[in-house]
């Protein structure tokens, strides 16, 4: 064996101190002092001279996070303290409850201090640091006994492998929830789907089952993250006399805490906490499902002690849940603006989430296959944020006899044309474009609304009515319609009938990029309708267009380009854009943006019978760089694109010394960026 050289054993050392002190500011304090490329090379200098000198890998290195050589069971782990749960409250009353009682015991207390913390909504586990190594850790279990899930715990970047400083008790046991971030779970959904294998219902399932993999590789893949919030056998608990104390000492040893842990003098202190961390969950980067209040001394928790599993001294004042279960009653179709037939559940009423959800997107077939689910079924909705409200699963064991396969309608529920869905793609979509109401109600709204042509006051009920009416059928319809007539809709005043006329004339007063935005074509939301306003200039031009000259259109690949033109393909869409035109809808001329393109202001001039472009597609492919096209050759042209039998313009062009470009070259030009 090699002796190792005394200035490698240091410079190892150095470098396990370092990363573990940027380890604890990056992870536990969200607080990095250098950038991440700095850190990485002191990982990697470690990595090169652990491989170099293998006999100086320790368990505790930072680099032996990465997962180890999988498990075929889990051990069990005797807790030394039982690892208890929390009585809950769920009301203000609930709260002054506990408060009294806990005051009452106390020898009538006036006022009781607490600890206030978020709960986490993960997996409650035990650290066991003896001498300050993480020795073990493990799941809560029964209470009793849990198991070891030491080996997964290691990959977990905010868990320290060493306690950094000093003072630290030689037996520490330190409670902690480990937790999936909101963002990571999307990500691991999102992968999930991309690679076809089973979806995760929420963080906190997401966070178990990555925490209880046989094999810890998995769960260092996984972006899981703890807060310790207690303690659990400790060989000295002398080093702090309250447990906001306590949090301030673990994480001056390098175990994260909540840095939204606080004291709150009496009940309406944690009232006022309660309601302004409700305020705030949605904003949180994790998932917290209420809170818990602790009465903050150590010699009075001692004093309250514990009632069966739950400790007197603490409470978990609980968020309104955000998952609830209830009863698919129907699933209804949907057809949207672009013919999308969408499955909708109707579910048995049922407050989750703070509202009173009666409906749920099923987006497509898939999904209702996907979730196995049945018209009876009972489901879990869940709904988080301001998300909308979702189906994460079907209770399968709570399955009634009688219950109804989901199948997608042969006819569109509101026209009858046939419902279609291409190879390959999820969504089915209605076939009768805007001779089904329910598109043309739909594509109405969009055009309405405020990105597009912005018309105050026409709100869905209207749309409906004017539709259902038969005074609406097209877009166009619109700038026909009389103040007498709109009166006359159902709860409509004159006023307000006024106005929405009012609104409807102001409308023709637009931008292109509303108009193209507001005509609905497929994909084209609002910012490839500004680009295609900024390339193309005029309405001509884009309705002109061809596929190639389209894709050169930032953002517009084949499927987009492919949607624009069928659009433009449709006599009906014409007819309407003409119609449009004719009732006085116009914006101002597009400013010139295509500065710096070579051809920009170039005059040209085509003439003869072009072979792979038309005249009109050329002359639409120009406009939109910024060139200008004649009809004429003067001495002010630039150049004479000339086709086939080209006649008298080419003869012109010779005679000034205009240029003269066939068509291949013109490709080549209008290929220049
Ligand atoms: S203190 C004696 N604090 O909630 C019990 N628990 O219902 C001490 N939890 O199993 C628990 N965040 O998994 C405590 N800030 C927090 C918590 C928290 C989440 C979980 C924990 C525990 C359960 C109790």
């Amino acid at each position: 064996m090699n002796e190792i050289p005394e200035s490698v054993v240091t410079e190892v050392n150095r470098l396990r101190d370092e990363i573990q002190a940027h380890n604890y500011r990056y992870y536990s304090l969200d607080a990095p002092v250098i950038p991440d490329v700095e850190y990485d090379r002191l990982f990697a200098r470690l990595i090169e001279l652990e491989a170099a000198w293998p006999s100086l890998v320790i368990d505790t290195s930072p680099t032996q996070r990465v997962g180890a050589v999988p498990l075929s069971r889990f051990s069990t782990v005797d807790h030394e303290v039982p690892m208890l749960s929390l009585d809950n409250a769920f009301s203000v009353a609930d709260m002054t409850d506990f408060d009294r009682r806990a005051r009452e015991r106390l020898g009538n207390i006036t006022v009781l201090t607490y600890a206030c913390e978020p709960k986490m909504d993960g997996i409650a586990v035990n650290l066991r640091y003896e001498n300050g190594v993480l020795v073990r850790a493990a799941t809560r279990g029964d209470g009793q006994t849990g198991e070891d899930i030491t080996q997964n715990v290691r990959t977990i970047k905010s868990v320290p492998l060493v306690l950094q400083g000093q003072g630290y008790p030689p037996l520490l046991e330190v409670r902690g929830e480990v937790f999936m971030p909101k963002a990571a779970f999307a990500e691991l959904n999102r992968q999930a789907e991309r690679e076809q294998t089973k979806r995760f219902v929420n963080p906190r399932n997401a966070a178990a089952g990555s925490l209880r993999q046989l094999d810890s590789r998995i769960t260092a893949s996984r972006k899981l993250e703890i807060y310790c919030y207690g303690l659990g056998k400790v060989s000295d608990d002398g080093f702090c006399s309250s447990h906001l104390d306590s949090l301030a000492c673990l994480s001056r040893w390098g175990l994260r805490v909540n840095p939204y842990a606080v004291p709150a003098h009496g009940l309406e202190a944690c009232i006022a906490y309660y309601n302004d961390m409700l305020a705030r969950r949605d904003q949180l980067p994790y998932e917290i499902d209420g809170l818990v209040f602790k009465v903050n001394d150590f010699s009075l928790q001692r004093e309250l002690g514990f009632v069966s599993r739950a400790p007197r001294w603490a409470i978990a004042y609980k968020f309104p849940a955000q998952e609830e279960i209830t009863q698919v009653i129907d699933v209804e179709f949907q057809v949207g603006r672009t013919g999308a037939v969408t499955p909708v559940a109707r579910l048995s009423p049922v407050f989750v989430g703070g509202v009173t959800v009666s409906n749920a997107t099923l987006h497509n077939m898939e999904e209702i296959q996907r979730l196995d689910l049945h018209v009876g079924d009972w489901v879990t909705v869940r709904r988080a944020g301001d998300v909308i409200p979702q189906i994460v699963s079907v209770l399968v064991e709570r399955r009634p006899l009688e219950i109804i396969r989901v199948t997608l309608p042969d006819l569109c529920p509101v026209c009858q044309a046939p419902v279609v869905q291409l190879e390959g793609e999820a969504v089915a979509r209605c076939s009768g474009g805007l001779y089904c109401q329910a598109q043309r109600k739909e594509a109405i709204k969009h055009f309405a609304s405020r990105k597009a042509m912005n018309i105050d006051g026409l709100g869905d009920k209207i749309v409906d009515a004017l539709v259902d009416n038969g005074w609406v059928e097209s877009v166009a319809d619109l700038y026909r319609l009389t103040t007498d007539q709109v009166a006359s809709l159902d709860r409509m005043g004159k006023k307000s009938a006024a106005n929405l006329v009012g609104a409807i004339d102001k409308s023709r007063q637009t931008r292109l990029a509303n108009f193209i935005y507001a005509l609905g074509i497929r994909e084209v939301g609002e910012a490839t309708a500004r680009t295609l306003a900024k390339r193309f200039r005029n309405l001509d031009a884009l309705m002109q267009s061809t596929a190639a000259i389209l894709q050169q259109v930032p953002d517009v690949g084949p499927v987009v380009a492919g949607h624009i033109l069928a659009f433009f393909r449709e006599p009906h869409n014409v007819s309407v854009i003409q119609q449009l035109l004719a009732e006085g809808i116009h914006w101002p001329e597009v400013s010139d943006v295509t500065t710096d393109h070579p051809l920009k202001d170039k005059v040209f001039v085509l003439t003869g019978t072009l072979e792979t472009l038309s005249r009109e597609q050329a002359k639409s492919q120009l406009l939109a760089l910024g060139a200008i096209v004649r009809d004429s050759v003067s001495q002010k042209t630039d150049f004479v694109v000339a086709g086939a039998a080209a006649g008298t313009k080419l003869e012109q062009a010779k005679r000034l010394g205009v240029p003269v470009l066939d068509e291949s070259r013109l490709s080549e030009m209008l290929k220049m960026s």
